[in-house]
């Protein structure tokens, strides 16, 4: 790919102050693009557009919640004062609330589906909407899940959202492709993130054992599946979800082989 790919491209990442939406913003940020950098932890915001910009990226923080609707606004707005436009929107920020389903909390619900699937709606409509007033298309990407495919245990409310966003971007096909306007998702498996070691020390070591090339992603590896469904290479593609995940959701539980008559010994 072309190392100044992105010049001339404004974007907007939500929850880049650390893990995935970081790199996203960092590689976004350094092929060229003007980024608007979103968290709701303000520290992690300002720490952390700071060091793409001393690592010689254009980048400028907007903390806030991703789910309510005024940040949202504010974030385009801010897009369009800072950079004069917004040609790339990425709705990354997510949450996982573990938990079983007979006990599952409703606060917990309203929670995950509020950043989830509320916030994620809300920047693909205010950024769409930047996007038709432009008249030059634009890249939206949904940041899903493997378990938007594939069960997982303790994930039913997560699941359900990361489900949901998949045919958000399905169904809005019809509504933005006449505007030149590209939405996709990215389905993550198991990524090695600051949260994710956190939540679990043994992570890497878990996950290894049971993807078939052999470790979990990083965020490095998803990120350069957001560069290229936001590039000019991906034009063609749309209502698509990318699964980058080592080959995790390929597989399903085999049985005992041991009798297969004609099988290898
Ligand atoms: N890490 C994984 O294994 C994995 C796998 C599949 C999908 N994903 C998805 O990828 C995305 C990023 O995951 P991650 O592991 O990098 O997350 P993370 O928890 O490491 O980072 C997410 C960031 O989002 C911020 N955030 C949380 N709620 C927010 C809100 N309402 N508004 C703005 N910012 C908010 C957090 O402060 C945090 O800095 C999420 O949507 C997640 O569901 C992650």
């Amino acid at each position: 790919m072309n190392t100044l790919q992105f010049k001339d491209q404004v974007a907007l990442v939500t929850g880049a102050g650390q893990g995935i939406g970081y790199e996203i913003a960092r590689q976004l940020a350094l092929a060229g693009a003007g980024v608007i950098l979103n968290d709701s932890d303000e520290n992690l915001a300002m720490e952390a557009s700071e060091r793409i910009r001393d690592a010689g990226g254009e980048c400028i923080a907007f903390p806030g919640d991703a789910s309510d609707s005024g940040t949202v606004q504010g974030m385009v707005q801010e897009a369009v004062k800072c950079f004069g436009k917004l040609t790339i929107a990425i709705a990354n920020a997510g949450i996982t609330l573990f938990g079983d389903f007979f006990d599952y909390p409703v606060d917990h619900l309203k929670k995950v589906l509020d950043v989830n699937m509320v916030g994620t709606f809300l920047l693909t409509q205010a950024a769409a909407r930047q996007m038709r007033q432009q008249k030059s298309g634009g890249r939206i990407l949904l940041m899903s899940s493997v378990v938007g495919h594939q069960a997982h245990q303790y994930l039913a409310a997560y699941a359900m959202t990361k489900a949901g966003l998949e045919m958000l971007a399905k169904n809005l096909v019809l509504e933005l492709s006449p505007f030149g306007i590209t939405i996709n998702t990215i389905a993550p498996g198991a990524t090695l993130t600051e949260r994710t070691l956190h939540d679990d020390p043994t992570y890497s070591k878990v996950w290894s054992a049971i993807t078939p090339l052999g470790r979990p992603a990083i965020s490095e590896d998803i990120a350069h599946a957001a560069l290229f469904l936001c590039s000019p290479h991906s034009g063609h593609i749309t209502g698509q979800s990318l699964i980058v995940d080592g080959g995790w959701t390929s597989v399903s539980p085999l049985p005992d082989l041991s009798n297969l008559q004609d099988g290898p010994k």
